[in-house]
């Protein structure tokens, strides 16, 4: 089938930020729905906006876009640290990185390759770096991805379900040292200042407490909760933290800056605080797991390859649509889409009165916070 009433014959298909489970699985619907449906070319980006700054790409036809559905990560390469407006490009004088405006070095690539339009797969950050694509009038269209679910206007991001299960399992797992050596076990989760996976793996692996960006914690209410759940029969207990979480009054933890990151923060640390802060304050014996890249990696669940798929087909659909600078999302059990750049640099967090943290609460589960 060729293109229907259509400017656009070539397309460029980039992955940007973290990798993810169900990447690949957006670039198959892409790259099929595109030459199968609607004899569309398609030329991958490598490696994020550094591939369309450095006019580093390759084609894709049907066979690269076989046998991918299943793999973790993604076949472009990936990059969360490289922006078209701050690209690192030698030392000034003083030995300081100089970072130059690079969006001529991307029109450049663009048009070098004939590319009628491209499909940004990323997160906020990557979003807000379609920015000087978008005002230079290239056709952009976005796909939301992240473990972290915390895109505006995007009820569920694919990958985010895998983390989910991963994370719930790991959870499990720590259930028998919790148990056998009656320890309180603390497991440190990803998801930056949204507590979307921390609170939902927690829910799902019945952790004891919850520890989430979005309700501030206080020692007291935890070491009384623990008190209580040490001396039942149970004698033992499981804190799911989110990397994220922070007590009352003190701000993040902070592991890492990384300059030239559309987001340079990176959050970590957190999990041990809070391990030695119980066992400086009460007898438990305590530790702390760390689950850092493992929640990030992994086939994705089916879940998981049905969005991303049906993302992938919708981006295509999109542009021929004419809807372009949109990014498509799952809103209210179905297909939309939003304004690219109204996801830049705008999280979803948990609403504190959201039915899961309720939930939570309904079956005892302590949020640090005494309610
Ligand atoms: O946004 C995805 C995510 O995994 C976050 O949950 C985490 O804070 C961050 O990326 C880690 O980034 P990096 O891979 O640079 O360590």
């Amino acid at each position: 089938m060729s293109a229907p009433n259509t400017s656009i014959k070539r397309i460029g298909l980039l992955t940007g930020g973290g990798d993810c489970p169900g990447l690949n699985a957006v670039i198959r619907a892409v790259t099929k729905t595109a030459i199968y449906r609607h004899g569309i070319e398609v030329v991958g980006i490598l490696n994020g906006y550094e591939g369309l700054i450095c006019n580093d790409v390759r084609e894709l036809d049907a066979s690269d876009a076989s046998g991918i559905l299943t793999r973790g990560g993604t076949i472009l390469g990936t990059n969360n640290r490289c922006s078209p407006l701050r690209y690192p490009d030698g030392t000034n004088e003083d030995g300081s990185t100089r970072y130059i405006d690079a969006t001529d070095r991307c029109l450049k690539t663009i048009e070098h390759h004939g590319l009628d339009a491209i499909i940004v797969i990323g997160g906020d950050g990557t979003m807000s770096c379609t920015a000087p694509l978008v005002q230079a009038g290239v056709p952009c269209v976005g796909v939301p991805k992240t473990i972290d679910n915390d895109i505006h206007g995007c009820e569920l991001t694919f990958g985010f379900t895998t983390a989910m299960t991963t994370a719930a399992m790991s959870l499990d797992r720590l259930h028998s040292t919790a148990d056998s050596h009656h320890r309180v076990m603390v497991c440190e989760l990803m998801g930056r200042n949204a507590g979307w996976l921390t609170l939902s793996a927690g829910i799902a692996s019945g952790s004891d407490i919850i520890l989430i960006p979005e309700i501030p914690f206080d020692y007291d209410a935890i070491i009384a909760f623990l008190d209580e759940r040490m001396a039942s029969p149970a004698g033992f207990a499981i804190i799911a933290c989110a990397e994220g979480a922070q007590e009352v009054g003190h701000g993040q933890t902070v592991s890492k800056v990384v300059d030239g990151s559309p987001d340079p923060i990176r959050l970590g640390g957190i999990g041990h605080l809070v391990a030695d802060e119980i066992e400086r304050r009460s007898r438990f014996e305590t530790r702390t797991t760390v689950l850092g890249h493992v929640q990030r990696g992994g086939t994705p669940v089916a879940a998981d390859r049905v969005l991303a798929t049906r993302f992938g087909v919708a981006a295509i659909e999109h542009l021929l649509a004419g809807r372009h600078d949109r990014m498509v999302v799952w809103s209210g059990g179905t297909i939309s889409d939003i304004g690219i750049l109204e996801a830049a640099g705008n999280q979803r967090l948990v609403p504190l009165d959201h039915p899961l943290i309720d939930a939570a609460r309904s079956v005892r589960t302590c949020f640090g916070d005494g309610g």
